[in-house]
């Protein structure tokens, strides 16, 4: 595991686009996998600005995102293809064609998780995979207690994580109680993976995740055994972990 120390978010997010843009600029038919959540803002922020400056060409990625809400229209500002058009896709030379996101409204779950899974392979799989991380050490929706060995699948919220969600949405009606979402292993699959914690409220399970024993319950244990994985954090998640 390499760590890579950031002063503070902006410094966190800087580091982690500068690790992106080299992949894209060493291999422009790149595969990227790509997360949401307040972490990778300033990371889609600070590529957007080198897009902007001519520093970057994303003409020829291919993008997997995560994870996405089961129920949500892709127009829903809570779903996960919003947040994307909204931070990156909307403001660089991204072909539409090439971005993938899991279908919240897909007829078909089963069917959904497969194509999911084929559509990263006929890719030629993940070249560099961004994660954040959650409280409980979940990654995409793999919540504790997951099966390692998982590909996409279907998941039911937790409790936990409904409440963490419910004050995006205007009434309980409305929040998705499932998601799709990325396996373990897909991720596990990718050739390169970053890390991203940013806060104090992160150093803990930072900690927990990186030197604790590799267990389902904290998912993100099990990238302590990926090959190429670099954690990017600021002073702050780094506070409890001295690596
Ligand atoms: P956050 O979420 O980036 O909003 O903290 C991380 C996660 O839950 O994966």
């Amino acid at each position: 595991m390499k760590v890579i120390q950031a002063a503070d978010y902006d410094d966190m997010s800087r580091k982690a686009a500068n690790l992106i843009s080299a992949q894209i600029i060493m291999k422009p038919r790149c595969v990227l996998g790509l997360a949401t959540g307040s972490t990778p803002v300033g990371v889609y922020r600070q590529l957007t600005e080198w897009y902007r400056k001519g520093d970057l060409d994303f003409s020829e990625v291919t993008t997997f995102n995560l994870d996405e809400y089961r129920g949500l229209e892709r127009s829903h500002p809570q779903s996960y293809y919003y947040f994307m058009k909204e931070h990156l896709f909307s403001k660089v030379n991204i072909v539409a064609g090439r971005t993938n996101i899991p279908d919240g409204m897909a007829q078909n779950p089963e069917f959904a998780c497969k194509d999911y899974n084929d559509r990263i392979e006929r890719a030629g799989g993940i070249d560099l995979q961004l994660l954040g991380i959650g409280h409980n050490g979940h990654i995409g929706f793999n919540e504790p207690g997951t099966a390692f060995e998982a590909m996409t699948h279907l998941v039911e919220l937790t409790e936990s994580t409904l409440q963490a969600n419910r004050r995006f949405f205007s009434s309980e009606e409305e929040m998705p109680r499932q998601a799709y979402t990325m396996g373990i292993k897909n991720i596990m699959l990718a050739k390169k993976i970053i890390i991203l914690a940013s806060g104090r409220d992160k150093a803990a399970i930072l900690k927990e995740a990186m030197e604790g024993s590799i267990s389902p319950k904290v998912q993100a244990s099990i990238l302590q055994l990926h090959n190429d994985a670099t954690v990017v954090a600021d002073r702050e998640a780094l506070s409890l972990w001295k690596p």
